[in-house]
Formats: C-alpha cells, structure tokens, sequence
C-alpha cells in the first residue's frame, strides 16, 4: 500500500518536531506548515529547514488565511496537528477550527488527527474548573470534526513521560529529585507514561491504520503503567538511595490550587485527576477504542526505568 502524503500543522512544537521525525523515519512524504507569523524566529525557522533538508517540504500558510490552508491541506492525505494545549506555554486549541473548516472545503483528507495526545477528553465531563478547558476545547474541535464528516483518529496518548516522570509526578518540576519527593495523597493510583518520541512513532503507525479509523488511539505500553510509588521506587533504584517523603492530601492539594495563576491552575487540576483520581486508568477501552502498543508491538517503546536512566 502506498504510504499517506502528511501535513504536520504545529511541527516546529515540542510534540509537532517529534511527529515530523517519525514521519520522515517511516517513510511518509511529509509536509510542514511554515506560519508566516513566525516571522523571525529564527529557533522556529531553522527547526524547519532542518527537516527541509531531511527531506520535508515546507509549505507557506497562515490561520489568518483560509485560502493557504486549504491549499495546503490538498496537498496531503492525511493531517496531523499539534497545535499548542498547555497552558503554561501556549493554549490555541480551538484554532483548529479554522483547519477543520480548510480540511472539510478541501475535502480531499483521509484522516484528520487533532492536537490530543493527552487525557481522552471525551472521558472528562466532570473535570474541575479551569483545567476542564483543556478538555472542553478539545471536545468541541471533536464535534466539528464530526459534523463535518471528516474521517479521524483521536491520540490519547497519556502522561508525557518528560512532564511526568521527570518531575516524578511532582507538579512544576521537570527534572528528578536526589532527595526528597513529594508523594500525591498515597501516591498509588497508576498513570501511563510514555515517552514523547514513541508518542510520536504510535501516531504515525496509526495513519494508514484502517483498524484505528473513526476510532481513539489509547497508548498503554503496560510496562509504564505505574503509580507514583512505583516511579519513585523506580528512580531511587537507579540512583541507589531512598528519599525522603512527604505527602500532600487532596484537600491539601486543592486549597493549593486555588492560590496559583490561572495557567498555573490550569496544569494542577490535569495532575489532580491524574494522579488522584487514576483518571488514565478506571476504564476499560471500548468499541470506540484500541490500544497502541497491542496493534503495534515491533514499536520497542522506552520503559519508565529507562527513560528514567537520562537524568543519571
Ligand atoms: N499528555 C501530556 O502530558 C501532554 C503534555 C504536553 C502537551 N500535551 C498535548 O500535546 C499537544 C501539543 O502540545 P505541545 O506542548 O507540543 O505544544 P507547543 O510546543 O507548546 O506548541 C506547538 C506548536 O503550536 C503552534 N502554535 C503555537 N501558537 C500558535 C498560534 N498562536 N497560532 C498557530 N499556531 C501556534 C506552533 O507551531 P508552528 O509555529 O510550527 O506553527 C508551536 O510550535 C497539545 O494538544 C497538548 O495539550 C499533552
């Protein structure tokens, strides 16, 4: 079968530069949208030409301009977008809806995959304000989707391992700590992390996938199924000492929630479901569903111990 042509909206992003990667790596002619409000940035710019010499085409476009995305997504069988949804960085979800009206006048795209790649908001309708905006926006991107009779794959790709476990499930650290760690509540409900670059490999696996078509995309590699316990656990392995502990319960949690800045706020409630509640984890997959690391077992996705391992 040939492989999809892809256009990657949001490839110069954390995520977006890892799916351009995983698109090129598999074989998949593939397209980057160069925004001409970039303008001068020149980290963004570069990042582009760099996969213009690796062998992406860049094709010139704008939010602010119908007619360039339109004419962009005809290039493409399939469009990927990774768009911005965190809020202490950038959160322009709901922009999508302007390529969502492109893809639907172009009418040409097999598969539409929207900025996700996180908790499957569909599963979020009791989700606490204001992080609830997170799921809120990417459900009405959903509906559009659907009442334009686009054909889609949602990515609910889970905790990113370098947020997460980075951090070991501490809210506003990235990098692990030597000493001590702070436990949420008991600390055993499980999360499923995963690796941003294996993220990236499942999502374009699923492209040309007709298994996945109309359906969510659930990354549960079961070797990163772990609590936070079980990532500390994992952590002071590697580095040959306890640490030491304190724990903070919900109560405790939600009162600090309420003193931080919005975005702030924003990120906080997403760890409070995570990581309180075991929101990744208390369903079953249905119908709706299939899991990654089942329909694509030659990815060799990398383990907590070993993501774990970079920050030795
Ligand atoms: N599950 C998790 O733990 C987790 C963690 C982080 C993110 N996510 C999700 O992953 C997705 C991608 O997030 P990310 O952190 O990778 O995004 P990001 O790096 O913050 O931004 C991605 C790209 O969005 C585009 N963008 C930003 N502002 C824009 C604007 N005003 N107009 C048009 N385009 C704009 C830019 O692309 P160009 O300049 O190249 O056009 C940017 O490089 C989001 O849906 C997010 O919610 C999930």
């Amino acid at each position: 079968m040939e492989k999809s042509k892809v256009l990657i909206v949001g490839g110069t992003g954390y995520l977006g530069k890892r799916l351009v990667k995983a698109s090129l790596a598999l074989g998949h002619e593939t397209y980057l949208l160069h925004r001409k409000e970039i303008g001068v940035d020149i980290e963004k710019v570069q990042t582009l030409l760099s996969f213009k010499e690796q062998g992406g085409h860049l094709v010139h476009g704008s939010f602010n301009d119908h007619q360039s995305l339109v004419n962009a997504v005809k290039l493409v069988d399939v469009v990927i977008c990774a768009i911005s949804g965190v809020h202490i960085r950038s959160h322009q979800i709901l922009l999508q809806l302007k390529l969502v009206d492109a893809i639907k006048e172009a009418g040409n795209v097999k598969r539409f995959l929207p900025s996700e790649f996180g908790t499957d908001p569909a599963r979020m309708e009791n989700a606490m304000e204001p992080g609830r905006v997170t799921f809120d926006d990417k459900m009405v991107v959903r509906r559009a989707i659907e009442e334009a009779g686009i054909p889609f794959t949602y990515v609910s790709a889970n905790c990113f391992a370098g947020y997460f476990l980075g951090g070991l499930c501490q809210p506003g650290y990235i990098v692990p700590s030597w000493d001590h760690v702070t436990l949420l509540g008991d600390a055993n409900a499980k999360a499923i992390y995963v690796d941003e670059d294996d993220i990236a490999m499942y999502t374009i696996k699923t492209i040309d996938d007709p298994r996945t078509l109309n359906k969510t995309l659930y990354l549960r590699p079961p070797k990163n199924i772990l609590s936070q316990r079980e990532v500390v656990q994992t952590w002071e392995k590697l580095i040959g000492k306890e640490l030491k502990k304190s724990s903070i319960s919900k109560e405790e949690f939600i009162g600090i929630i309420k003193e931080q800045a919005y975005e702030e706020q924003v990120g906080l409630t997403h760890y409070y479901h995570v990581c309180y509640e075991g929101c990744l984890v208390n369903f079953e997959i249905g119908v709706d569903g299939e899991e990654a690391s089942k329909l694509y077992p030659e990815v060799k996705y990398t383990t907590v111990d070993d993501y774990l391992k970079r920050y030795l």
